[in-house]
């Protein structure tokens, strides 16, 4: 957070620790992240200890961040250049065929693909764009690697669900809105990458034993931000995209609203408000990883989405979750995943 920026309140106000990730990263705790399947009674957890902990590992020269498929990572940067084409993008894809066959099968799903079928990659390219190809590509690679950590698969579900939806809603915001949002779909899909960063690097490192996800939530949400940009600067990512998932929760950067975070913003309480309203579908119990409703209003007021605009944004969020859900019944809440 930049200096001077108050930071809105959030649900259960706790003081702000100082931490070695950088802007971002010294929040206020979350209370709502929650997962499906808990133990009655989680063992006790030594939150500061466990904090102290994430921090010396995110720090640490040794870090590895999660593993994305490196076609991925190779899709990305070469969607970026001016002078990339169809067929060099297509080739770099077939080199990973499993990461390949499930680009095309999101492809071709009505999301991508309403009026006619895609049957190949280059068709798919050609059809959507490098852009959406490369954001089709990176939610596939995080769907097939990164969305998975041992001992917190159900967390790990939600996180999916949760990042996807999104991903989803915000690029639809900023088309609405008129907002520059290339990025905008990689920033919905990778802003809480950090707690699967979080969960993994502990998980990784047997010092201290496995903790249930219930005692590590608030833990994990004061330093998710800062992970989510860290992470997002090893995958090399361009800077655009480290700065929005680093402060994801803040709508002020710099002293002024931030258009893409206050999508970001509105498109996580959306989110969060289908959870409830589309039955059976996204539900997290009382929410994932939420933001105040002040700051909600905000960045609606910010985004100039009020009364019927912002009616409109929210009946179009529900057509959204409703299309996902029908294309991918594994989205559902308690569906296998
Ligand atoms: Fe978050
Ligand atoms: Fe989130």
């Amino acid at each position: 957070m930049t200096q001077g920026e108050a930071r809105p309140s959030a649900r259960t106000p706790q003081p702000a620790a100082t931490s070695a990730l950088g802007p971002g990263t010294a929040l206020a705790p979350s209370p709502v992240m929650v997962s499906a399947g808990r133990p009655a009674t989680p063992p006790p957890c030594d939150a500061s200890a466990v904090h102290v902990r994430l921090l010396r590992l995110f720090a640490s020269p040794a870090y590895r961040p999660p593993l994305l498929a490196q076609v991925a990572l190779e899709v990305a940067a070469l969607a970026d250049r001016p002078s990339a084409c169809f067929e060099e993008v297509v080739g770099v894809l077939e080199h990973d065929p499993i990461l390949a066959a499930k680009v095309l099968s999101i492809a071709q799903s009505a999301l991508y693909a309403p009026r006619s079928p895609i049957l190949s990659l280059k068709q798919a390219a050609v059809r959507l764009g490098l852009g959406t190809l490369r954001d089709l590509v990176v939610e596939a690679a995080l769907k097939l690697r990164v969305f998975r950590v041992p001992g917190y698969e159900a967390a790990m579900e939600r996180l999916a669900r949760h990042s996807t939806l999104v991903a989803h809603l915000v690029r639809g915001l900023c088309r609405r809105t008129a907002i520059e949002g290339e990025y905008a779909f990689l920033c919905g899909l990778l802003h809480d990458v950090g707690l699967a960063a979080g969960l993994l690097a502990l998980s990784d490192e047997p010092r201290g034993g496995l903790v249930p996800f219930d005692a590590l939530g608030p833990v994990l949400w004061e330093v998710h931000e800062g992970a989510s940009s860290l992470v997002a600067r090893l995958w090399g990512l361009r800077p655009e995209i480290q700065r929005v998932v680093g402060t994801h929760h803040q709508l002020l950067v710099g002293g002024r609203p931030h258009p893409l975070n206050a999508a970001l913003i509105v498109a996580e309480g959306m989110a969060e408000e289908l959870d409830r309203e589309v039955a059976g579908s996204f539900e997290t119990e009382a929410g994932l990883d939420g933001n105040p409703a002040e700051l909600f209003a905000s960045a609606c007021l910010a985004l100039g989405l009020e009364g019927e605009a912002l009616a409109k944004a929210r009946a179009e969020a529900g057509e959204v979750a409703r299309a996902l859900l029908a294309e991918n019944p594994s989205l559902a809440a308690g569906a296998e995943g």
